[in-house]
């Protein structure tokens, strides 16, 4: 076995690093195809360093996202924890997975063994306040899937507003939903949660289809990525070919969407995206379920329903090629 690229990697050099230390990540998921290629691209790059991966439902079930983010975490051979979480939302009634999307095992049906490994014991909500109250410095949390876990998270220990960003992949302002004309699935799985998350005094950036959207991957690109990494990116490929053909039977075209890769390329690229700043809320029921509303700064403070929320920022467009180059970058140095 060749060393492990995430072991003996170099420190990135790039000059728009902020510090000369690896921002620490906490990956909230539901693996899922992208959620696959999300994770392997942020345990790649040097200037992150991914102290967890929680899971919850989505994609799959909890229990099916828990083991395919062990396999992913065996196929790296890395020592990073895996948490279980939620298995619901935290109010309404579960909506179904998206099998269809990726396939009944989460992986495009390609069938992985199981992993040898355990998660961790503590519930997902518990582990990310144990690691961001234990953790020196800020802690990024980069939830991919439905928020219940973060809104739990919250609930246990509010202080945690105070050391922790958020860059999350959901919602979307401009743009039409994907489970309805106006809700992405993040956010449609668990509005309430996915409200509490905005509501809360932390910032949070989103990565909405917006932008995610402008980010399309086609069959070269895993084709060489299966060239330059045949282990980790003969699997990428592998599992992304189910992805595919769901992209070029629902939208005609076998392209699809990197939307969790675009949130860790968010935390360590922001230059590469482009945000306006503003107030986020989710509708929590009627026809309009799981949409977020963007409002800029002040436009709408004189409705008491928009007074006093904090101020996030939304992803409104991405640089295609350039997140492409900086996936390709990353993904190259895997074995
Ligand atoms: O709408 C896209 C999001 O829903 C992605 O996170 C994908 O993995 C699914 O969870
Ligand atoms: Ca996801």
């Amino acid at each position: 076995m060749p060393p492990n690229p995430f072991r003996t990697r170099p420190r990135s050099q790039n000059n728009w690093v902020i510090d000369t230390v690896a921002q620490k990540i906490i990956i909230d998921t539901d693996p899922g195809i992208d959620d696959a290629l999300a994770i392997l691209f942020a345990l790649a790059h040097p200037d992150l360093e991914l102290i967890g991966l929680t899971t919850v439902y989505g994609n799959v079930p909890v229990s099916l996202a828990t083991d395919n983010a062990l396999r992913l975490v065996e196929l790296a051979d890395v020592d990073v924890p895996v948490a279980a979480g939620a298995a619901k939302p935290l109010c309404i009634s579960p909506r179904g997975h998206a099998d269809f999307v990726h396939g009944a095992d989460g992986f495009g049906n390609s069938n992985l063994p199981a992993s040898a490994r355990q998660a961790v014991a503590p519930h997902a909500a518990q582990f990310i306040v144990e690691q961001i109250r234990a953790a020196p410095d800020a802690v990024t949390l980069v939830p991919v899937g439905p928020l219940t876990n973060i809104a739990l998270a919250l609930q246990l220990a509010p202080d945690i507003c105070e050391k922790t960003r958020v860059v999350l992949m959901g919602g979307a302002v401009h743009e039409p939903g994907n489970c309805s004309p106006v809700a992405e699935a993040n956010i449609w799985q668990d509005p309430h949660a996915a409200e509490a998350v905005f509501a809360a005094n932390w910032h949070v950036t989103m990565v909405g289809l917006d932008a995610t959207h402008k980010v399309t991957l086609d069959q070269g690109f895993f084709t060489g990525l299966a060239e330059r990494s045949p282990r980790l990116g003969g699997f990428l490929n592998q599992i992304h070919q189910f992805y595919l053909d769901f992209y070029a039977t629902r939208y005609g075209d076998r392209v699809c969407a990197a939307h969790d890769a675009l949130a860790v390329a968010a935390v360590l690229r922001p230059d590469l995206l482009t945000f306006e700043s503003g107030a986020i809320q989710v509708a929590v029921d009627g026809i309009a379920e799981g949409q977020t509303l963007f409002a800029k700064p002040g436009q709408f403070d004189h409705k008491a329903e928009w007074q006093g929320r904090p101020e996030h920022r939304a992803a409104l467009n991405a640089d295609c090629e350039g997140v492409k180059a900086l996936l390709q970058d990353a993904l190259s140095t895997l074995d």
